[in-house]
């Protein structure tokens, strides 16, 4: 049965690997948050913008095949620091703190930060606002000046969401950076701009530390871009197209059942929305599922470690290791070892999420695992060991044949419930910027910035998995007390 396991474990993340395209041409990986219009967004699946642009119109120049990631915009400048990623393009503002990090290119567009408040606001200025409750997108030069010089924000993942807080009434003011404001402002009915910059700053790519011939490369690329008009006219095209895109307000209707209607056409249909919810259920499930193997596999070896050692006193050192990732897994948070396993321990390695995912959520499913299987062989009558001894089997046979057999058929409730709490678990994939279900759902709602439908249905489709799940445990709990 482990052999098994072994084996298909192996043989998926062979498949995950192949997976990666294997073209001649130097792959180039760029990030960024695609939340920011006209610099970045998401339209029919695909991250389009005035940053994809230049980057692609580049790359293509360089001789590079380009891949773009989409991630939090807080993770974007170490992910390029780290080497996950070569090109950070997220409209991102040179800083000195961010120059520490990494190298910015020239700049390509100068911005600034402005306020958004609700039309029917008394906020005035940047002077009204200390006693406002005051909404940014973590990590940005909105965030920041707002800490240093006014209070602390309401920090969201995107400017998007802190938009569609304002114009609930749940915030009073959103700070952000002037074009994607006009975008934004452009798509409510409710909101209007106060013409106050706070800051004055320049956009620019960031490159790592480690790459000063991609700068040089890329520097050299976008002055001729400049010179030529080039620049210019991809950003006039994107910006202008924004003016024009049809606002997607829902449309004030007076019955609940259209306005629902409307909602549910503008969250799922419109633009194949549901594919985002159909894709990250895929990847939700698929990494579950191999999760779930690499959990079993780790948690069984574990046990039998523990429990040898605890019945015979052996297997001293391996106990040990294994108490003390036991600790460790089960003392930290899961979204903490995923993003150590992704940006510390593969931080300079080009491996594909999806397998950073199954590795981190296995590695932290069979801490779990182990101890649920170590209770249920504890859990077998003393008399059951020494009975199969006294028939003539060794230590091992008898672990095989009599007691591993019947723990397992006593613990499989607890491995069930572990199995559920692994599926919802695995909802912090976005972090690394996995497409899954619950990321699927986020990035429904920072087109439509309507929150109540696309997280209904995430949570339903949780749900239903959960229950399918239940009930087919269920089913085989009972398969096995009818054999017994
Ligand atoms: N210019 C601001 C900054 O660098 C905000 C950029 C946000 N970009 C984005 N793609 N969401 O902090």
């Amino acid at each position: 049965m482990l052999k098994k396991f072994y084996l298909i474990i192996l043989v998926a993340l062979a498949v995950s690997f192949c997976g990666c395209d294997q073209t001649e041409k130097p792959k180039l990986i760029m990030v960024t948050n695609a939340t920011f219009p006209p610099y970045e967004y998401i339209e029919k699946g695909q991250i389009d913008g005035i940053d994809p642009a230049i980057i692609k119109e580049v790359a293509a120049n360089l001789g590079y095949e380009l891949e773009i990631q989409d991630m939090n915009f807080e993770s974007i400048i170490a992910a390029v620091q780290s080497g996950k990623a070569d090109i950070g393009a997220s409209g991102i503002t040179v800083t000195e703190e961010r120059k520490k990090q990494v190298f910015f290119t020239i700049p390509y567009v100068v911005s600034e930060q402005l306020i958004i408040v609700r039309e029917d606001s008394a906020i005035q200025g940047v002077k009204d606002l200390q006693k406002c409750k005051i909404g940014v997108q973590h990590g940005t030069t909105g965030d920041y000046f707002v800490t240093e010089n006014i209070k602390e924000p309401e920090r969201f993942s995107n400017g998007a969401l802190a938009v569609a807080a304002l114009s609930a009434g749940k915030i009073d003011a959103v700070v952000c950076d002037r074009e994607p404001s006009e975008v934004f402002v452009r798509q409510r009915k409710n909101l209007r701009l106060l013409n106050e910059p706070l800051t004055y700053e320049e956009y620019a790519f960031a490159i790592g530390k480690y790459n000063p011939e991609l700068l040089e490369k890329f520097n050299a690329e976008l002055t001729q871009m400049k010179q030529n008009g080039r620049l210019k006219e991809i950003v006039n095209a994107y910006r202008h197209n924004h003016s024009k895109t049809i606002s997607e307000k829902v449309v004030e209707s007076n019955t609940f059942l259209l306005v629902v209607k409307e909602s549910f056409y503008l969250n799922f249909v419109k633009d194949g929305r549901y594919k985002y919810l159909v894709k990250g259920f895929g990847i939700t499930i698929y990494i579950t599922f191999f999760a779930l193997l690499l959990g079993l596999v780790i948690g069984f070896a574990i046990a039998i470690v523990r429990s040898t050692a605890d019945q015979t006193g052996g297997l001293r050192i391996l106990n040990a290791i294994c108490k003390v990732y036991l600790t460790i897994i089960r003392g930290t948070p899961v979204v903490v070892q995923l993003l150590i396993i992704y940006f510390v321990i593969f931080g300079s390695v080009d491996i594909d999420k999806i397998v950073v995912a199954i590795i981190a959520f296995g590695i932290n499913s069979g801490a779990y695992v182990a101890e649920i299987i170590r209770g249920g062989i504890m859990s077998i009558d003393k008399g059951q060991m020494e009975a199969g001894r006294s028939l003539g089997l060794s230590y091992t046979q008898t672990m095989k044949y009599i007691i591993t057999p019947q723990a397992i058929k006593n613990v499989l409730p607890a491995l069930g419930n572990e199995f559920i709490v692994l599926l919802k678990e695995t909802s912090v994939s976005g972090y690394i910027a996995l497409q899954d279900l619950t990321k699927g759902g986020d990035i429904i709602r920072s087109q439509t910035y309507d929150a109540f439908l696309p997280l209904l249905a995430v949570a339903v489709i949780y749900l239903a998995v959960v229950m399918l799940l239940s009930a087919l445990l269920g089913k085989f709990e009972k398969g096995l007390k009818k054999n017994e």
